[in-house]
């Protein structure tokens, strides 16, 4: 048994302090309580308690050469002593996005911000200028950050709650919303091609374009159908609206080129973050000069102080030195496919039904006995149950996964790191 009695203490500590003792809701929510770190290199990270263990949340995603990342640090620590902030342009910048040029396919410009959130709020606010239009189509359990807009459907309490699948209820996310945020969007279920047609035959005068994650992530990690891109890149293409890959999660993972990349379809407009910078704090808006010359020319503002510092955009730099150097990604693939491999060898082992669904370097596994999961009303059928006693028990042998069953992979896992989460999950599976 692990104690966690430093991180409890430090926990209550900064309650006081903290509004609920976090700087983000989702660091809440943690078993037994949220931990506190103190330090933490390559796939390991160790709690207060000084319990080590090897990290697959990759602090929800970004870390994808692992903690602390030596190349990386010693281009900060450069950049730092160069200068941090200027209010004005740097050479370093620029090279940065004539490298996002190079390696996303719909990258024709760019625009720097700090998260994802703020990036997909302006690739929304530019879709609206483009078309004058004002809705925008997104999908049932999809993330696009924390602003009011895009704060409604992001989850649901039950199947029920949702409403009939044609015409879903649009749930809010959190309180202090502003009624009329809800208008600002049209709620589909993922994955079904034919309700976006139907929706967009009856309501394209009212639509500026379609946010979709490329790979759904933020529930169960579920692959799109075969055609269903494709689908939304004609429709978009026939009604003149634009079509937004957010691939804060698939960005630099999937592929160098992120998910667009991967699959051969190229939105109009795309959001990169997490994976970007190793850590660091840098999103970039992209798309091509149609959608993006409206915030060329000033039309459509996009601004932020801290934009594009001198610290960040050399760890953006050093990640993808590194990441295209070692071809990382045919690595992640490969350790991606190991841990899947393992994980249905295990759970058959053990009698467990488990569901594994992943595109390779970032994974989901979930208790049920459904073959295959093809939106978010599916996820709700998974027993979270038995998922949390399997999140902890893992804990409680060294191997930290994010609570609702995703894994990240990182260029610092290693074989044996994998084979042995596989044999963890594999004890742990038995017992449940
Ligand atoms: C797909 C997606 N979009 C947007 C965001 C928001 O990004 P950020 O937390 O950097 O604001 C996230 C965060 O998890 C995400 O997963």
């Amino acid at each position: 048994m692990r104690t966690y009695e430093r991180s409890k203490a430090l926990f209550e500590r900064a309650k006081g302090s903290l509004a609920g003792g976090v700087s983000s809701e989702f660091r809440k929510f943690n078993q037994p309580h949220a931990l506190f770190y103190t330090h933490a290199q390559g796939a390991r990270i160790v709690d207060a308690d000084e319990n080590e263990f090897l990290d697959f949340t990759l602090s929800q995603g970004p870390l994808i050469l692992g903690h602390s990342h030596p190349e990386v640090l010693e281009k900060v620590h450069q950049a730092s002593l160069e200068g941090q902030l200027y209010a004005a342009i740097h050479l370093r910048e620029v090279e940065l996005a004539e490298r996002v040029q190079r390696i996303v396919p719909c990258a024709e410009l760019v625009r720097f911000s700090l998260s994802g959130s703020e990036a997909d709020h302006a690739a929304l606010r530019v879709a609206r200028y483009v078309t004058g239009k004002q809705k925008f189509i997104r999908f049932e359990g999809h993330y696009h950050g924390w602003f009011d807009n895009v704060a409604w459907g992001v989850g649901a309490p039950s199947l029920e709650a949702m409403g009939a699948r044609d015409n879903p209820i649009a749930l809010p996310w959190t309180g202090g919303l502003p009624d009329h945020s809800r208008d600002e969007s049209i709620l589909l279920p993922w994955n079904d091609l034919a309700l976006v047609e139907k929706t967009l035959a009856a309501r394209a005068n009212e639509v500026c374009a379609i946010i979709t994650e490329p790979v759904m992530c933020n529930s169960g990690c579920i692959e799109p159908v075969p055609g269903f891109l494709q689908g939304l890149r004609d429709l978009c293409t026939k009604y003149d609206i634009a079509l937004i890959f957010d691939e804060v999660i698939t960005g630099f993972r999937l592929s160098l080129g992120g998910a667009q990349a991967h699959y051969g379809i190229t939105p109009d407009l795309a959001v990169f973050a997490k994976a970007m910078a190793n850590g660091y704090p840098i999103s970039a808006l992209v798309g091509t000069k149609r959608w993006m010359q409206p915030i060329a020319e000033g039309k459509v503002v996009h601004a932020g102080t801290v934009n594009a510092g001198n610290p960040s955009v050399a760890a953006a730099m050093a990640t993808l030195d590194v990441l295209e150097r070692d071809q990382v990604h045919v690595r992640l693939h490969a350790l991606g496919n190991r841990l899947k491999q393992g994980l249905i060898a295990a759970a058959q082992a053990a009698g467990q039904q488990v569901l594994v669904q992943s595109p390779g370097p970032m994974l989901h596994l979930a208790f049920t006995d459904l073959p295959y999961a093809r939106d978010f009303r599916d996820t709700l059928k998974f027993d979270k149950a038995k998922n949390a006693k399997f999140i902890y028990e893992m804990q409680e042998r060294g191997v930290r996964i994010i609570g609702r069953g995703l894994w990240y992979i990182s260029a610092a896992h290693t074989e044996a790191d994998i084979d042995h989460a596989v044999a963890v999950a594999a004890k742990v599976l038995k017992q449940l």
